[in-house]
């Protein structure tokens, strides 16, 4: 008997060829170039071993029920998992395959693209020529200056360049926060403040090897306070869920340096939209460079942070480069046949958490 596979979207000509020319395997793939419709899932998950989603598909009881008994393995093309109920694979011993650690480091370069355009104010300077209107701009001395995220030696006396005090701070120290890290660095940040998961006991010895690795003066773990008050540069890279909602609050924003950006580039739900477009508006913060935003992709013309002043806003491309999206394809099919084969998978992220 074949096993059955349901795969959500079509993973382009390099990979599909992975699971269509397996001959153990009976594959069914929605066919449109859009997001897969629940109707069309629920009708041919019946029966199927295994299930390849995306960030739009819910996995939820209805799913896995529909599914049935033969269900062995979810592949998800994301790192982020929201969208899965891991109690619900866990109880019924359906394994669950995702795809860190191919998308870090586009991440990471998306996060330090985003902090440089808030600081340089890339949204009304792009508008500027968009819109046709730079023949009637005024030069001006201090026109559209911000912040700057590299340090320079502001003495010109100095012989050697001045030790920098640029401070880089992460809500969330993961992979991508790392990886971010290590491109700020030679920009001239020299101290990184994180928050991290508080089950954890601080570690003064683990986060010290940090700052001897990155080659930081510290690394720290901070109360959320402390991290906002400190930092020229605010990373949000932590997961979503119920633990992160509106992290980023009116409060924090408020305890920000005025001169420093704000990041998002993990989940639009750690951050008040509505606390960040009021911030920006009142100057609490230089500016923010957002690519994910609670309750996309309805993010219109009208949307507050669309709206306010000196904030970027990108439709959720963090990891939207050719070799990560191909990496975390490949990925996505590799988990699901392992999965399937009752084999090790390259990436399964334990249901048990
Ligand atoms: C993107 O947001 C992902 O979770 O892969
Ligand atoms: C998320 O998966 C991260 O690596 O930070």
């Amino acid at each position: 008997d074949k096993l059955k596979v349901v795969v959500c979207r079509d993973l382009g000509p390099d990979v599909m060829p992975l699971l269509l020319n397996n001959p153990q395997l009976d594959v069914v793939v929605w066919p449109h170039n859009k997001v897969c419709e629940r109707k069309w899932l629920l009708e041919n998950a019946q029966g199927a071993s295994g299930i390849l989603v995306m960030l739009s598909e819910k996995v939820d009881d209805e799913l896995l029920d529909t599914a049935g008994p033969k269900l062995r393995v979810v592949s998800t093309m994301s790192v982020g998992y929201e969208h899965a109920d891991l109690k619900a694979l866990l109880t019924r011993g359906v394994r669950f395959g995702y795809t860190p650690d191919v998308l870090t480091d586009a991440v990471a370069d998306l996060s330090v693209m985003l902090a440089l355009m808030a600081g340089r104010n890339a949204k009304e300077t792009t508008e500027i020529v968009q819109t046709g209107q730079w023949p009637n701009f005024v030069w001006s001395p201090f026109a559209f200056c911000g912040p700057q995220l590299s340090t320079i030696t502001t003495d010109p006396s100095a012989s050697a360049l001045t030790p920098t005090t640029r401070t880089a701070g992460f809500i969330g120290f993961g992979r991508i926060a790392q990886a971010t890290l290590a491109r700020l660095v030679p920009f001239g940040f020299a101290r990184c403040l994180y928050t991290g998961n508080q089950r954890t006991p601080q570690d003064p010895a683990a986060d010290a090897a940090l700052a001897a690795k990155f080659g930081v003066r510290e690394v720290r773990r901070v109360e959320l306070a402390e991290l906002a008050r400190e930092s020229d540069a605010v990373f949000v890279l932590a997961p979503g869920g119920a633990a992160t909602y509106h992290i980023v609050d009116e409060a924090f924003l408020k305890g920000m340096k005025k001169t420093a950006v704000l990041v998002n580039t993990a989940r639009g739900t750690l951050v008040d939209s509505d606390a960040l477009a009021k911030a920006l508006h009142e100057g609490w913060l230089y500016g923010a460079g957002i690519d994910v935003v609670e309750g996309e992709p309805n993010v219109g013309l009208d949307h507050p942070l669309v709206k306010a002043p000196r904030c970027i806003v990108l439709p959720h491309i963090g990891s939207a480069t050719n070799e990560t999206r191909l990496g975390m394809a490949t990925l996505a099919a590799k988990n699901l046949l392992a999965g399937l084969l009752g084999q090790e998978m390259p990436a399964e992220l334990s249901t048990s958490r």
